[in-house]
């Protein structure tokens, strides 16, 4: 047996890090060696993630007490990862952030849709873009590569063959993202308290939702596109589920919008297309996706109009954080791009 890869996790004690904990710790090539929470510090790690309890005698540390290891995860709130990147660079030769620091490429579009100078833009470019679907070779050459936004996420796998193909009218795709209550990590709000999130349709942000950046960074091919997003928060803990409204540029058929998808996904191990003649489960539905890492997408064409409507389904945490960091995590280290991300799922 080939040595394990020897691995730590910074933020651990949040729910990206607790999920690629569960992840890592089943991962036959990796050995987790150290874990940071400075709330958690000296405590068990089922103290915060009860779901490991009997999985690892591991004990949350602070983050300054991390030794060099041969690969860090950040599961740092947005800003944290870019204030210390050097001292994380120098714990580890390959990194993999899953905060938004390093997912854009451009300080400006920074600027723009975070409303603050980056701290780093000279390390900006350095970062891929961790979806493998889109920067495979990329990634497996990488030393640094940055998770995406489970919203981007979703919105990108179902839309992207035909961004790609320019087949859209780039001035008019509409995306509306149902989010369940995850997305907004373990720290407690007015908006997470329990009478005020259950049952709640919350409309969060209707415009300006900052993975619009993202959106644009992977979906202009070199053209000026417009993306109207909204996003909305559901009674669901984990899943997103976004309804993509595309204008053709060209008449598709069902049938062709069939073929592009094998196309582009034919060989993807984590992208399903979804979409049956009848039963309850014509399209995707995120709730048949928590804890694995699909990205299921479906789509129906409309009679007589140009209209497309994609849906496009996933678990945030994981192939929207966790699961796609593994994913990354693999291909960057040679090894089998699903290992340790079998989970099928659970019906009903
Ligand atoms: N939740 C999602 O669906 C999702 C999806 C994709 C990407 N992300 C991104 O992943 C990152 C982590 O998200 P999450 O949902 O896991 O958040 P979370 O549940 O709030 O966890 C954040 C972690 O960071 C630590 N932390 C908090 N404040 C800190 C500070 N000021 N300095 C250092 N450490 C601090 C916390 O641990 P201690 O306080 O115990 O130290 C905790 O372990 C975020 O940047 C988020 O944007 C989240």
């Amino acid at each position: 047996m080939a040595e394990k890869l020897r691995v730590s996790i910074v933020g651990a004690s949040g729910y990206t890090g607790g999920e690629l904990l569960r992840l890592l710790l089943g991962h036959p090539r990796v050995e987790v060696c150290e874990v940071t929470s400075e709330r958690f510090a000296g405590k068990f790690v089922s103290k915060a993630h009860p779901n490991l309890r009997k999985r690892t005698q591991l004990r949350f540390r602070k983050m300054d007490e991390l030794k060099p290891c041969d690969l860090l995860f950040l599961c740092l709130p947005h800003g944290r990862a870019m204030e210390r990147i050097e001292s994380f660079r120098g714990l580890a030769p390959k990194l993999i952030d899953l905060s938004a620091d390093f997912r854009l490429n451009d300080a400006d579009e920074y600027q723009r849709w975070y409303g603050k100078p980056h701290q780093r833009p000279e390390l900006m470019k350095e970062f891929v873009y961790g979806v493998p679907e889109l920067h495979r070779e990329e990634i497996s050459g990488a030393r640094f590569v940055t998770g995406a936004g489970c919203n981007a996420t979703a919105t990108i796998l179902g839309v992207y063959p035909f961004f790609r193909k320019g087949l859209v009218d780039p001035d008019r795709t509409v995306v509306e993202v149902k989010v369940g209550s995850s997305e907004g990590g373990n720290a407690a709000s007015d908006a997470s308290h329990h009478p005020e999130r259950s049952g709640a349709v919350r409309s969060f942000m209707p415009t300006m939702h900052r993975h619009c950046a993202e959106i644009y960074q992977e979906l202009g091919f070199g053209e000026a596109i417009r993306v109207y997003f909204s996003a909305t928060s559901i009674e669901m803990v984990r899943g997103v589920l976004a309804t993509c409204h595309l204008f053709l540029r060209e008449p598709l058929e069902e049938k062709d919008v069939w073929k592009l998808y094998r196309e582009v996904y034919g060989n993807e191990p984590f992208i399903r297309i979804v979409k049956e003649a009848d039963g309850i489960y014509r399209y995707p539905e995120p709730k048949l996706l928590s804890g694995t890492n699909y990205c299921d997408i479906g789509f129906q064409k409309e009679k007589g109009s140009d209209r497309l409507v994609v849906l496009s389904a996933l678990d945030n945490l994981m192939k929207g954080a966790a699961g796609q960091a593994v994913q990354a995590f693999n291909l960057m280290n040679g090894f089998e791009e699903t290992e340790g991300l079998e989970f099928p799922g659970l019906h009903p």
